[in-house]
């Protein structure tokens, strides 16, 4: 099976900093020793309102890391504007407003189709590989095809709060996204404990994983954390 890759989110690195309004700890030293520790990865969310990534952040991260970043932003006009001028080398759109949200959590991509055209296409003209952060539906597949993203991450909320049945419709979007040719991504929610059944399924070239991982970084430090969740993932598919 392929290698998946391991994207580790430090947002929450950046909420224990602005919790005090210090300089640390600093998300970008956190990235880099996530990469150290084996991370493919960095993601970090620049959300509306500033509550953890601040918009130097976003610059700092993109010249530190050596590995690629991806850029978790709002469908807005200002976020599309930052992401053009900072070139990561991922967008995830999301939803921040409630009435983008699907019912678990993802973002209405089928109902907001002609308002996320355009800004995908903008970014994808600038070579940044947009993907939407959806539920996973098939409808919601289908639609961000339609409107041109290159890959769909899977909303793993529901699934990872122990929705029945929730497992078997992530497996059933992940055999959806190949036939629509697109990349597939799963996140939120993933712990050391619910990973495996998510990693092992074999269109999911990458896992976004973020709170968990910082905050047992606390008792077991960061390096340690990625590299057992890189182990788990690993072995989930076979060695
Ligand atoms: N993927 C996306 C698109 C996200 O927005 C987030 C953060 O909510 C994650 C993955 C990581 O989720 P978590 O922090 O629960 O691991």
């Amino acid at each position: 099976m392929t290698a998946q890759r391991l994207g580790i989110n430090v947002d929450h690195v950046a909420t224990l900093r602005n919790a005090r309004g210090e300089f640390y700890p600093d998300p970008v030293q956190a990235a880099l020793l996530a990469i150290e520790a084996g991370a493919d990865g960095i993601t970090i969310h620049l959300r509306e309102d500033r509550r953890h990534i601040r918009d130097a952040d976003v610059f700092a991260m993109k010249a530190a890391i050596s590995k690629p970043l991806n850029f978790e932003m709002a469908a807005t006009e200002e976020m599309v504007r930052i992401a053009l001028e900072a070139r990561p080398h991922a967008a995830c759109i999301v939803p921040e407003k409630r009435t983008e949200v699907t019912t678990e959590g993802g973002l209405d991509v089928a109902g907001h189709a002609a308002e996320l055209e355009p800004m995908v296409r903008r970014l994808a003209a600038a070579g940044i590989r947009v993907s939407m952060f959806v539920d996973p539906d098939p409808a919601q597949l289908r639609a961000s095809a339609a409107i041109g993203a290159a890959v769909v991450e899977l909303h793993t909320g529901s699934y990872a709060h122990g929705a029945p049945g929730e497992l078997d419709r992530l497996i059933a979007a992940a055999s959806v996204t190949r036939e629509l040719g697109l990349e597939c991504h799963a996140g939120h929610g993933l712990t050391f404990a619910n990973v495996a059944p998510v990693a092992v399924i074999p269109e999911v070239m990458e896992l976004n994983i973020g709170h968990f991982l910082i905050g047992q970084a606390v008792f077991d430090g960061l390096p340690a954390v990625v590299r057992r969740m890189k182990a788990l993932m690993r072995a989930a598919r076979g060695g």
